[in-house]
């Protein structure tokens, strides 16, 4: 069942997200932290470096797991979700630097690599907190439309809709990379409790069709229906449709 909360903006929706994030990690400092990126939620991690800033939530302890990352984009680069949670968040939270996890798509061996990174979610989930965003294509981390999903870690080839919605974030579409590694559904899905966040208009047609969605490969954000502690946060746009 997908609880939903509708609010007024952005804003009020990262506020919303990081009283969920403040009343956790007060309650188990260890917390394991399902981590997304992407352009939704940045107000979020905004909103918690401001509590932070405040004393009022402290991420010393908690262990910090992204769900994806493209292949063959330096770490460096400004689009590598490596960069992007650097930017974002790490550089002013106080999470361990060893307890930073993102897979690394510049592996030698990126199979090894999905290996790896599955056996670290196993020793240390389930997660107790997953922030989710959703594609216009309804994936959920990368985990991309298709007639079967993957329950580990995985190489993934971006959709052509994925690839054609990230192209805003470079300059040129032949420029986004066409492979990521992607969390399977399995570890999703195994997470205590999950938030998705949807914000903006563009989000509402996606946001109708799952609310009104049985369970189906090809909207993989459906399987959240099963799942008995999830909250959509959304906007008051991206539930127009609703
Ligand atoms: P967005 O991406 O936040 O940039 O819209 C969401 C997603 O693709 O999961």
């Amino acid at each position: 069942m997908i609880k939903i909360e509708i609010v007024k903006d952005a804003g009020a929706a990262a506020k919303v997200a990081a009283t969920h994030y403040k009343s956790l990690l007060n309650d188990k400092a260890n917390a394991v932290l399902g981590l997304a990126t992407g352009s939704t939620p940045i107000p979020l991690y905004k909103e918690l470096l401001e509590l932070h800033s405040e004393n009022a939530i402290d991420f010393s302890q908690s262990i910090c797991f992204n769900l994806d990352e493209y292949c063959d984009l330096p770490n460096t680069h400004r689009e590598s979700y490596a960069n992007f949670m650097y930017e974002q968040f790490y550089h002013l939270a106080n999470v361990e630097e060893n307890n930073r996890h993102i897979p690394d798509g510049n592996a030698h061996d990126l199979e090894k690599e999905c290996e790896r990174y599955n056996d670290l979610l196993s020793q240390h989930g389930p997660i107790d907190l997953q922030l989710l965003g959703i594609g216009r294509n309804g994936h959920i981390g990368f985990n991309e439309p298709n007639t079967e999903l993957k329950a580990g870690t995985h190489i993934v080839k971006l959709s052509e809709a994925t690839v054609k919605d990230n192209s805003r974030f470079f300059e040129e579409e032949e420029e986004v990379p066409a492979f990521a590694i992607s969390v399977g559904m399995k570890s999703i899905l195994s997470s205590k409790k999950i938030i998705l966040l949807a914000i903006g208009e563009e989000k509402a047609k996606i946001v109708h069709a799952l609310m009104h969605s049985g369970i189906t490969t090809l909207l993989p954000a459906s399987f959240l229906h099963i799942h008995t502690n999830v909250t959509l946060i959304c906007d008051e746009a991206a539930a127009s449709l609703l």
